[in-house]
């Protein structure tokens, strides 16, 4: 699985970050948020499902590979 946050879209909710810390980092200065590696690590992939729905500005976006 692969994710990438839309930085056009993200406001700065944080849920995404809450729901998958491992996955998401928020930045200092804008808090919005990237993803650590666009690589989702084994296991975590409903931590990323679950960031994905709540996220109000449907900004996360994944890929099945
Ligand atoms: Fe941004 Fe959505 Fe996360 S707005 S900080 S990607 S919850």
């Amino acid at each position: 699985m692969k994710v990438k946050v839309d930085q056009a879209r993200c406001q700065g909710h944080t849920l995404c970050a809450m729901n998958a810390p491992e996955i998401f980092e928020l930045d200092d200065v804008d808090g919005h948020a990237s993803a650590v590696s666009e690589d989702v690590p084994a296991g975590h992939e409903s931590h990323v499902i679950n960031a994905v729905r709540s996220c109000p500005e449907q900004a996360i976006f994944v890929e099945d590979r």
